[in-house]
């Protein structure tokens, strides 16, 4: 089967990057988004270079959303309602997976809800197939040993189980494990476990702390 196209919105950025890479390396072609072309077309390239590959394509996020089969939104934070706003005409029938944490990490403390993927949503409407996934996965830790597996989980928040299983396939192909984690509600308790995780990282003098699911045999 031929893989599907993956775009990231805001996919100049660290975790976006991290991804990018690991689904290039991995066969799948990439649109790699951004509010400036060339900014996104020069990301594209240092991808491509690095990687010895031309399936990466740089596009703005309006273009890559319209271009992909599936997306995931990687922009900051506080861009997250407004980028949404400004691609929520494209996306009709796609998986939008929503990485985002609304944690600060100069001072981390667990989000309220509603989750970032219910007031992606929200704004997208019932036509968009929204999951939460990502959220505990350093940028730091995705761009290590690309092509290598990842000593690393990720919980997957959603109310559609079939996008789940397709996101799933995307972790895996990434090189980590993916494990359905319940509907849109739990992700605000996904993106708390980034507070932990940043408190562990400062405590221990790390940058790299991620999460491993337990008591759940690989399928
Ligand atoms: N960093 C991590 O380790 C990590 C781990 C898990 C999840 N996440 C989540 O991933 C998301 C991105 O984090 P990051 O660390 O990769 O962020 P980042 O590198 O600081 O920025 C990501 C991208 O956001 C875009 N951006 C910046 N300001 C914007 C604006 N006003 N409007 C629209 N786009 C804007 C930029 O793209 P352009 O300038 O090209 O448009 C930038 O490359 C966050 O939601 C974060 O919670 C991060």
């Amino acid at each position: 089967m031929e893989h599907p196209i993956i775009a990231i919105l805001g996919g100049t950025g660290k975790e976006g990057t991290g991804l990018a890479l690991r689904w290039a390396a991995a066969g799948y072609p990439v649109v790699i988004g951004s509010r400036e072309l060339e900014k996104a077309s020069q990301a594209a390239e240092n991808i491509n270079l690095m990687l010895g590959v031309k399936t990466v394509r740089g596009k703005k996020n309006i273009d890559a959303a319209k271009a992909a089969d599936i997306c995931v939104l990687t922009v900051i934070q506080s861009a997250h309602n407004e980028t949404l706003d400004n691609i929520k005409g494209v996306l009709e029938g796609k998986i939008l997976i929503d990485a985002t944490s609304r944690v600060d990490y100069r001072d981390p403390k667990p989000p309220s809800p509603p989750s970032a993927g219910q007031q992606a949503q929200e704004i997208l409407g019932a036509s968009v197939r929204v999951v939460a996934a990502f959220q505990n996965v350093p940028a730091k830790l995705l761009s290590k040993g690309i092509g290598q597996p990842l000593d690393a989980d990720v919980l997957v928040c959603t109310d559609d189980l079939e996008a789940a299983q397709q996101v799933i396939r995307l972790i895996e192909a990434a090189g980590m494990r993916g494990y359905y984690a319940g509907g849109l509600e739990n992700a605000t308790v996904v993106e708390g476990m980034t507070s932990i995780l940043i408190s562990m990282n400062k405590h221990y003098g790390l940058k790299d702390a991620s999460i491993k699911v337990a008591g759940i045999p690989s399928a």
